[in-house]
């Protein structure tokens, strides 16, 4: 990338990490072969290598592992609390132990640079366990006066550009309340699931508590309607959110949903602006621009609209992309040749529709799925890239002129699931807090996130909430 200071590499080492040529499902507390045989490749997507062989779940394995978690559930269950918390803060101990090869394999598989995945991803992951282990003892301090009974066998359906982070928010609330899992990661993105499988055998976990089941939408859709299956949390497009829906409707599972956004970043002019660049580059270039609560629409007042875009360029010429290993990188590669081509469409998209595009400039490597930096200036509401998750490193900025003008395009979405507000005045975080629908909203800063505060959306964005005391609920029933 163009920049006036070179940097020399500076590649994390792959010895920490040991990649098998295959694996097996997790299912009992044991990895076994697939029934149907089936087994598909997983890769690097900064380098398209191939990594290992994946198996795929078919219905028998499905009915497989949702036998051995309810097998396991009866035990589980009865388990004093702080009994269940010993495993959960064992499993949050190893993850910290193998933070490094967790962070490298994370990266390796799913293309985001090592700075995110040592320093966020796996952190978090932890972070995620260490406070679930804390409520399992305490779920009567969580529920004043009623009795919280766990749900059962939970299904858990998770996407690939957090794939450990979110397996952690879906299986320790789940162990800390009492049910137990069968967990199935991305097609993308199986390996961090595959390795936290050996640490769940390697804490000694009782057998079928957390089962780990590999594949693609089928595997998916067959343990969602399966009938022993009594609760689903599902993290990944508002589409699959509605067929689960669709697929639970007349049935008593419980299901929380956690779909996409398309988040307004609102800069007012009174905001120290240095700090709402970098505000506005994580919002957005995160993770590529792969999270669900990206920054995706920047709304700046119109009065500093021209400085904030001339710093933000600038800011931009900045960022590294390259080697996801490497530590200095800021952007990795794309996570699929699938999710490239949907961001290339949607930016010709915007292209077609007379917004302006801006790119700094920047070298792509040969191999791999990588795209550069992109901001979109002349964005009207109605352009599709204004109004659909595009979820890649592209930024749209519209302006606005007054608070309620401000509220008005934020809310003018069919998602809500987070929002950012920049501005130096107290009293108008709080009045914008209270008129943006989004479930997180954040004052000067963006992309931040804590096991206690609990995460979740409004209207297509899916709802439940996932962290904190409210993401317990979703996993037990009150009596
Ligand atoms: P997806 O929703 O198809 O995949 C997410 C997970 O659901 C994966 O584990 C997948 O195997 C599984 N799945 C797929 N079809 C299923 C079905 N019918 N029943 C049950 N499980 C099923 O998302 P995809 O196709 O990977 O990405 C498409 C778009 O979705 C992205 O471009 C992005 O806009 C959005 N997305 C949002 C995420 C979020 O964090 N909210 C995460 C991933 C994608
Ligand atoms: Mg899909």
């Amino acid at each position: 990338m163009a920049s006036s200071w070179g940097y020399s590499p500076a590649p994390e080492s792959t010895d920490t990490v040991d990649i098998r040529d295959d694996y097996g499902l997790f299912i009992g507390g044991r990895f076994v072969e697939p029934s149907g045989g089936e087994y598909v490749k997983t890769i690097n997507p900064a380098t398209e290598e191939v990594l290992a062989a994946i198996p795929v779940a078919d219905d028998d394995d499905v009915d497989r592992a949702v036998d051995a978690a309810g097998a396991a559930f009866k035990k589980w269950a009865r388990l004093p609390g702080a009994e269940r918390a010993k495993y959960i803060f064992r499993i949050a101990r190893v993850i910290q132990e193998r933070s490094r090869a967790l962070a490298v394999l994370e990266t390796m598989n799913g293309g985001k640079p090592i700075k995110e995945s040592r320093d966020l991803d796996v952190p978090l992951a932890a972070a995620h366990f260490f406070y679930h282990a804390g409520w399992a003892d305490k779920l009567e301090f969580a529920f004043p006066g009623r009795k919280a009974e766990p749900l059962g066998v939970a299904a858990q359906i998770i996407p690939w550009n957090f794939p450990l982070l979110m397996l952690a928010w879906k299986i320790a609330p789940a162990l800390a309340t009492g049910n137990t899992v069968v967990l199935k990661p991305a097609e993308t993105t199986p390996l961090t699931a595959l390795a936290f499988a050996a640490i769940c055998q390697e804490v000694g976990l009782p057998p079928g508590v957390v089962n780990i089941i590999t594949g693609a939408g089928a595997t998916g859709a067959a343990l969602v309607r399966h009938p022993d299956v009594h609760k689903i949390a599902f993290t990944g497009s508002t589409e699959v959110g509605k067929d689960i829906q669709r697929a639970v409707a007349g049935t008593s599972k419980k299901v929380t949903l956690e779909l996409g956004g398309k988040a307004a970043n609102i800069v007012f002019e009174d905001a120290p602006l240095d700090q709402a660049v970098e505000g506005i580059v994580n919002g957005i270039f995160f993770n590529q621009g792969h999270v669900c609560c990206a920054g995706s629409r920047l709304l700046v007042q119109e009065s500093i609209a021209e400085r904030l875009l001339d710093k933000l360029k600038r800011r931009l010429a900045t960022l590294k992309m390259g080697d996801p290993l490497d530590k200095n990188t800021d952007l990795g590669a794309i996570n699929s040749r699938e999710q490239l081509s949907k961001i290339k469409t949607l930016v010709g998209v915007g292209v077609d529709e007379g917004a302006e595009l801006y790119q700094a400039e920047c070298d792509l490597p040969d191999r791999g799925f990588w795209f550069p930096p992109t901001i979109f200036t002349g964005v009207s509401q109605s352009h599709r890239i204004a109004r659909e998750e595009i979820f890649g490193p592209v930024l749209s900025v519209l302006t606005f002129r007054t608070v309620e003008e401000a509220v008005q395009k934020a809310n003018n979405t069919t998602f809500g699931l987070s929002a950012g507000v920049w501005t130096e005045k107290g009293s108008r975080i709080l009045w914008m807090a209270d008129h943006l629908k989004a479930g997180v909203v954040w004052a000067n800063t963006f992309n931040r996130f804590d096991p206690a505060s609990p995460f979740g959306g409004y209207k297509e964005s899916g709802y439940g909430r996932e962290g904190g005391r409210h993401g317990l609920e979703g996993y037990v029933n009150l009596t």
